[in-house]
């Protein structure tokens, strides 16, 4: 299944496929996403999930109140989903 990702608000697209992370999708399609560790530590690359559904192998250091929020870790999560993120507060 491949999934149409798009960030707000520069609406730059790209797609992830199932079996991959978000970030490493936006890093294979050549858009520029924040990053450092890719293994959920530094949390340079979290976001917020506007609209969409993601899912985890290893669950993030998140509380659910983060969650709730819409925090993720594109550099952890695969969609679920079509998703819209966004990197401003
Ligand atoms: S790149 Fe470090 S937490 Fe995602």
């Amino acid at each position: 299944m491949t999934y149409k990702i798009i960030i707000k608000p520069s609406n730059v697209e790209f797609t992830c496929d199932s079996g991959q992370t978000i970030l490493s999708a936006a890093i294979e399609q050549g858009i520029m996403l924040p990053f450092r560790c890719k293994v959920g530590a530094c949390m340079t690359c979290i976001c917020k999930m506007i609209e969409g559904d993601v899912e985890y192998q290893l669950e993030p250091m998140l509380t659910n109140k983060e969650r709730q929020q819409g925090w993720i870790f594109p550099c952890q999560a695969y969609a679920k989903s079509h998703l819209i993120l966004t990197f401003e507060e």
